[in-house]
């Protein structure tokens, strides 16, 4: 079926929408929601058969939905209608949530039900939520509705009408920074988290830090003794910082500082780094309880032959300082009589590489970009260089431009079916991108294949990258069981009596390519291309960042994305445009 996606952003519903659909056979293209007379362009070149709304931000215009079915996925259960469907469901701590697909009408979320999905809610943000549980009930409505396209056409089949559909839901109204507030004198530890985790990745909860307003972002139980006043600032660690509550304690990991030049999303210590320098520090052991708060974390199998590195980097981003920490944690568990490591990223994203924020906050931002692509390479080095065990990625959440080529530096790459991977840097103002990946894409794909990837600029599901050799396996059903399988799987390979033999022709191949070619031979020559994209006379880099970090509305699709503006496309009637 031909399906034109009508989006806000290729955000993570719609890429994964995008990459699922496509490999279900259907014929796509993308048009960003810019204005009604370019959506209308888009469907009278693209002449679809349906319009899927993944995530938009205002109502379709009638002269669109009068004239071709048009599919909107609602992030609420039956009957909830408004802006802030799971804003109002975290904050007011309900148990269950949903997904509805209903076609676009002329009043906003009222339209016929296609189909629905409820899913359990978990202590989560809105954004994670939003690319686990909606993604996936998104896909399963949107894959129902299509599945009732033919009955539907013959008159077989109608959608619900909200009024007979009965659901739970109900109007709401667009959420408020005055619904929002926190009363750090009132509320409770639970109450202070729900609100937080409404409020992120956007809007955040805004509040002040340091008595200079600010809005809050990435917040985790902190220690129930933690002791001080209600809403004082206790102390600091891997660049959050520690703000009492009535019955306990929150981390507090980002902030946007109002009155700074940019108000961009940034480490809680690195936007008050003068005052929070005076906080006392509490730094985090590698190997400590699993809910005491801290970027890095690792464990180890029960046998000890297994070692677990996790580094949940807030939204994959890895800022220089991060990956410093990151390389020394490698060296660290380096030294550990394990035979098999297993690095695990965070929960939400493996890795989206260097931190696009931080580099736009600093005073250079190409002395930045610099640092932090250095430090990037130096924690992928650090993983090639384990020659003496297996190393295994395994994919929680996604994993972004030099993020995933810092998972091929490992020997081995899982992923959770529900992944979806960006391999390619080209979207970031052409960046030619580091990370050692003209070495590793090679040793997993043929030229053309890497080539039509990194080219092609499109995000590739789990499954498909398994499928074409970019990662080893992909395998798991929703919540832990990915993780299970991974510790799993991670022993037997530990236990296996074949693995010294892998390991020996793991250190011969090491050996050989570095015979072949050195190591630093290809970061020199990545990084002689990266000094032109941060210093050259071509500011498509810095552009592109700027635009990324501010999230700058979108003005055009890009061509990669919109096929049917390409020149010479052929409409489904046959006509040549
Ligand atoms: N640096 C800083 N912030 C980053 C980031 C990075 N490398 N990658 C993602 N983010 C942030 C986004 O700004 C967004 O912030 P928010 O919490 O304020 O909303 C959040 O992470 C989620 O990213 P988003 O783009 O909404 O996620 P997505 O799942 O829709 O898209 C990517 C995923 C990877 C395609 C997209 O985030 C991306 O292109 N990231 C940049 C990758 C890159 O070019 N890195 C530098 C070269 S190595």
């Amino acid at each position: 079926m031909r399906i034109l996606l009508l989006t806000h952003g290729f955000n993570s519903l719609s890429q994964r929408l995008y990459a699922e659909l496509a490999a279900d056979g259907h014929q796509l293209s993308v048009e960003f929601d810019i204005r009604d007379s370019v959506a209308e362009e888009a469907v009278a070149r693209f002449a679809p058969a349906f319009i899927l709304a993944p995530f938009l931000k205002r109502a379709i215009p009638a002269s669109i939905w009068q004239h071709c079915p048009c599919l909107v996925v609602h992030p609420g259960v039956v009957g909830d209608r408004g802006p802030s469907a799971l804003d109002w469901a975290i904050q007011e701590g309900e148990e269950a949530w949903g997904v509805t697909v209903l076609q676009a009408n002329g009043e906003m979320d009222a339209g016929d039900i296609w189909a629905s999905r409820t899913f359990p809610m978990r202590a989560a943000t809105k954004a994670d939520l939003y690319r686990r549980e909606v993604t996936e009930s998104a896909l399963a409505c949107v894959r129902e509705s299509l599945s009732r396209v033919d009955e539907w056409r013959r008159g077989h089949w109608r959608p619900t009408p909200l009024s007979a559909a009965g659901g739970r839901g109900r109007q709401r109204p667009l959420m408020r920074q005055s619904d929002r507030r926190i009363d750090w004198h009132l509320d409770d530890t639970t109450t202070v988290l729900a609100r937080l985790r409404a409020a992120d990745g956007v809007p955040g909860v805004a509040d002040a830090l340091f008595g200079e307003p600010c809005h809050l972002y990435d917040a985790h139980p902190g220690p129930r003794d933690a002791g001080g006043e209600p809403g004082a600032c206790i102390a600091r660690r891997d660049g959050a910082i520690l703000r009492a509550t009535v019955d306990g304690s929150v981390w507090i990991g980002h902030v946007r500082r109002q009155g700074t030049q940019q108000m961009l999303k940034l480490p809680a210590t690195e936007a008050f780094a003068g005052q929070a320098a005076a906080l006392p520090e509490r730094p985090a052991v590698l190997m400590r309880a699993a809910d005491d708060y801290g970027e890095l974390h690792y464990q180890e199998s029960a046998g000890g032959r297994v070692g677990f590195l996790s580094f949940a980097f807030y939204n994959g981003a890895m800022g220089t300082d991060q990956c410093r920490r990151l390389e020394a944690a490698i060296r660290q568990v380096a030294a550990r009589p394990t035979r098999v490591l297993v690095l695990t990223g965070g929960p939400e994203f493996w890795s989206n590489g260097i931190h696009l924020a931080r580099i736009e906050a600093a005073e250079s931002a190409a002395d930045e970009s610099w640092a932090n692509i250095n430090a990037m390479d130096d924690v992928c080095a650090s993983v090639i260089g384990l020659t003496d065990r297996l190393t295994v990625a395994a994919l929680r959440g996604n994993a972004g431009a030099g993020g995933c080529f810092l998972a091929l530096a490992a020997d081995l790459i899982w992923a959770h079916p529900g992944v979806v991977l960006n391999p390619h840097y080209k979207n970031m103002g052409n960046l030619y991108g580091s990370e050692y990946w003209t070495y590793l894409l090679p040793r997993r794909l043929a030229a053309d294949a890497a080539n039509r990837l990194v080219e092609g600029r499109l995000p590739v599901t789990a499954g498909a990258a398994a499928a074409m050799g970019l990662i080893d396996r992909c395998f798991g059903r929703a919540g832990a069981d990915f993780e299970a399988q991974t510790r799993a799987r991670a022993e037997q390979l530990a236990a296996d009596p074949a693995l010294s033999e892998r390991l020996a022709a793991k250190l011969a191949r090491r050996a050989a390519d570095e015979a072949a070619k050195p190591l630093a031979h290809y970061r020199d020559e990545e990084l002689a291309r990266m000094h032109r994209n941060f210093y050259g006379f071509d500011p498509s880099y810095h552009v592109a960042r700027y635009h990324f970090v501010h999230k700058t509305p979108q003005s055009w699709t890009p061509r990669h994305l919109a096929c049917h503006r390409e020149p010479g496309w052929r409409r489904a009637d046959g006509a040549a445009e």
